[in-house]
């Protein structure tokens, strides 16, 4: 949605764009954001693609990821709070691209097959299947840029007599919600952010325990009594999980909050992007041009603290690089400037660390583009608040309030706390609740919304 949003900038502003098509496998755009009741396979028997839960909320404030050229205020018309529910995120991302009429570009309920590069004609073909139709075809096309993410394909390990567990037992790319926790004692595997959420989800929604097993690091957070971290589980009996620091416990449900693959199963293996989930894949000339032919392009490819907005600042420089704005510099080059960035993100030792070289990677590209520039330093200084009000209070975060670098607009605390919001339509998010129910609400905060 970025790339087409670049390349309709430049059209705007009177400069020929080439014919552009993006195929997209589900029936709606959105990505990671149109979210789905379906697990496993959908409706034409494709994986399905996001890993997102009916109750999630933005995990970092939106004035983060605000579009530098399509604000929040411009889309809702008034402030709203910093943390929006799935909903909300989708209606803003959805809006910007229609209002900028580049739905006109997407083949939806197209998904791709196969792209094959051709040294002798210099193109890609490209083989896609209407799943509607059920027909399958083939382009030609002087680039391709991927931006199918790199969430959507479960890192599932293995754990000894795991085949054993009685329980009930899923990835966090299946989970869907959490009200089936409620009474239940419940495992979660994994110490990042799907480990974090559906583990205070899961708390919300009334588990009688929540046990977090990290491989690494424990993530440190004070949490609510009723939640404990633990090291990683070494083996599995029945509905027995035993870890290495010698306890055990038996739990009722298992989620595998493990990560994703980069998998790119329409790429030949020379073209797919091998990486691990990190803030500078290793093979990405500015983060986006693949080393392997520098007419293919990846989008979003690296971990991310910066996300829209970063996505805009890659599709612009994309853009111009297929216009021919802006030369790639030679291969030598090329290796020469990956391997300063290589060097430095090898010397990150912390989380302020990498925002702050993710900001300054975005500020690189902003510079060579006419993205409109905006304060990075200030988006820094929002997330180390962000990280520290986390620490503070890790169910009541969301509930805080930041500036909009991009307006100056306060955001305005949500009617509703988080902890006791059961409702996270957009219809709901939205309305101005009565407040005597905001009140009632407010008093199940210290609990979990469901237990009281
Ligand atoms: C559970 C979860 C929660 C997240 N929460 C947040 C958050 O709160 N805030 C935030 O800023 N970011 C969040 N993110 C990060 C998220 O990755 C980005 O916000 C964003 O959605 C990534 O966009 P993308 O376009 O790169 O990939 P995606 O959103 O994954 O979109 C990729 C698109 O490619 C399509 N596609 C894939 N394969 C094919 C194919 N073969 N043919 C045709 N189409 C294909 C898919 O259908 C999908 O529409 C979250 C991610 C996950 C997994
Ligand atoms: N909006 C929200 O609330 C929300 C909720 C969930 C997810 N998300 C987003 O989703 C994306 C993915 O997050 P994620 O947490 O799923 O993935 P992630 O950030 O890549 O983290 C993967 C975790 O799995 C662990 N892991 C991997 N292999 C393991 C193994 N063999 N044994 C034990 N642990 C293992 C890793 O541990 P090590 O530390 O040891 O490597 C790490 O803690 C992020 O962009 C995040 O922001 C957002």
């Amino acid at each position: 949605m970025a790339q087409l949003r670049a390349f309709e900038s430049a059209s705007e502003q009177g400069r020929d764009i080439p014919e552009i098509v993006c195929y997209e496998k589900q029936e709606d755009w959105g990505g990671q954001w149109n979210f789905s009741w379906r697990t496993g396979t959908d409706g034409n028997g494709e994986p399905v693609h996001s890993s997102m839960y009916r109750n999630l909320w933005s995990n970092g404030p939106k004035e983060a990821l605000e579009f530098a050229e399509y604000t929040f205020d411009e889309h809702f018309g008034r402030p709203i709070s910093s943390y929006p529910p799935r909903a909300v995120l989708w209606d803003y991302i959805s809006g910007r691209a229609e209002h900028s009429d580049v739905k006109k570009y997407v083949r939806f309920n197209t998904a791709v097959r196969w792209v094959q590069y051709d040294e002798e004609t210099q193109k890609f073909t490209v083989t896609v299947e209407d799943l509607v139709n059920r027909v399958t075809e083939s382009s030609e096309f002087d680039h391709v840029v991927v931006g199918s993410g790199h969430f959507s394909f479960p890192n599932v390990p293995e754990f000894e007599g795991i085949e054993t567990y009685t329980g009930s037992l899923q990835h966090a790319h299946d989970f869907r919600g959490a009200e089936s926790f409620a009474d239940k004692d419940v495992l979660l595997i994994g110490a990042s952010y799907s480990a974090e959420d559906i583990g205070v989800q899961a708390y919300k929604m009334g588990a009688r325990s929540v046990t977090l097993s990290y491989r690494t690091q424990a993530m440190g957070f004070d949490w609510p009594e009723g939640m404990r971290e633990v090291p990683l589980v070494e083996r599995f009996e029945g509905s027995t999980a035993y870890f290495s620091d010698g306890t055990s416990g038996d739990f009722d449900a298992v989620v595998l909050c493990t990560g994703y693959l980069h998998h790119y199963p329409f790429l030949p293996s020379d073209l797919a992007l091998d990486s691990p989930n990190c803030i500078y894949p290793a093979t990405l000339y500015r983060g986006v041009v693949s080393q392997a032919n520098d007419k293919l392009f990846y989008l979003g490819a690296q971990d991310q603290w910066f996300t829209f907005n970063m996505f805009d600042a890659q599709a612009w420089y994309v853009r111009d690089v297929i216009l021919g704005d802006i030369e790639l510099p030679s291969q030598a080059d090329q290796d020469a400037h990956m391997a300063t960035w290589l060097a430095r993100a090898d010397t990150i030792a912390n989380a302020e660390q990498e925002i702050r070289f993710q900001a300054d990677y975005i500020r690189d590209l902003i510079e060579m583009t006419d993205y409109p520039m905006f304060d990075l330093d200030e988006v820094v200084r929002i997330f180390l608040e962000w990280k520290a009000d986390k620490q503070a209070n890790i169910l009541g975060y969301r509930d805080e309030v930041y500036t909009s670098v991009m307006t100056g607009t306060m955001a305005v605390v949500h009617h509703t706390p988080w902890l006791a919001e059961l409702d996270d339509s957009l219809e709901r998010y939205l309305s101005e609740p009565e407040e005597d129910s905001a009140e009632s609400l407010l008093d199940s905060e210290k609990t979990g919304a469901a237990k009281a």
